[in-house]
């Protein structure tokens, strides 16, 4: 069986005994502050890459109406629980069950992708981040926030645990990896967890790590995109980035999504 068929039966099987949600309530600490550190046009197009059961395309998704949220699982049974938990309210969401290789998703562009959790499922996890920094758009954001890191030694037995592959790199890896994605201007933390607010002791000593970077404006150009006022709609997801016009696109901050 392929890591990922494994991978796919392991979180069908966390579906069907309601495991989803007990991964968003352990997740959504650091959810919240990853998210803080994100500024999106209103209208932004957004992807989870390993969205499980979909808190955070629904949250998202009711924060920016005007924006369109998208979440991506290759296991079949969390998108089946993603879309029961998306109610007729929520209509700027969907659900794509697959991989984020999937030639459906080519000519998709993305101004946020986001991924909690998932992407050290996707191995090579570099060849993961060079597909997920293609589907951005110019100025557009990759945030990346993993448990299990080389780093968090607490981690290091999981893959054995669970019985399926999970890649371990280091804080730098992750950096590099965007780096060699073509992606700049990147920031790391860790996202550490309230003393008393979970059993699990490296939560609060070591935290979630956050890596982020973002799609060079520049990328336009080597893309052949059209370089002319036109192309402003398609920037600006970067404080502090302006586009051709040298207009600053007003970002939305913080992003709180789950107050
Ligand atoms: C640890 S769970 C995290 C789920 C969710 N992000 C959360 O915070 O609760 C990892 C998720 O990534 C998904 N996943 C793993 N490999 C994947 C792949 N190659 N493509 C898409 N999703 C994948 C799994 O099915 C699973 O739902």
């Amino acid at each position: 069986m392929s890591n990922a068929d494994a991978v796919k039966n392991l979180f069908n099987e966390w579906a069907r005994e309601g495991k989803d949600i007990d991964m968003e309530d352990g997740h959504k600490h650091a959810v919240r502050e990853a998210l803080r550190e994100v500024s999106v046009p209103q209208e932004a197009s957004i992807l989870d890459v390993g969205c499980g059961n979909g808190y955070v395309v629904r949250a998202l998704a009711k924060r920016l109406p005007d924006a369109s949220v998208m979440g991506i699982d290759i296991s079949d049974e969390m998108i089946f629980q993603a879309r029961d938990l998306t109610h007729d309210d929520v209509f700027n969401a969907g659900f794509f069950e697959g991989s984020i290789f999937d030639e459906n998703l080519n000519e998709d562009r993305f101004d946020l992708i986001f991924g909690m959790e998932s992407i050290y499922y996707i191995s090579p996890v570099k060849d993961a981040i060079k597909r997920l920094a293609s589907l951005l758009n110019p100025g557009g954001q990759l945030l990346l926030v993993v448990d299990l890191y080389q780093e968090n030694e607490a981690s290091h037995g999981w893959a054995e645990k669970y019985g399926v592959e999970m890649e371990l790199l280091s804080a730098q890896d992750y950096v590099d990896a965007m780096a060699e994605a073509g992606l700049e201007d990147p920031f790391q933390r860790y996202i550490t967890y309230p003393e008393g607010s979970t059993s699990e002791e490296w939560k609060v000593t070591k935290g979630s790590l956050m890596t982020s970077a973002f799609k060079p404006f520049s990328a336009a150009d080597e893309e052949g995109e059209s370089g002319d006022e036109d192309s402003s709609d398609d920037t600006g997801t970067n404080e502090g980035s302006s586009d051709d016009d040298g207009e600053l696109k007003l970002p939305e901050n913080p992003l709180d999504i789950f107050n």
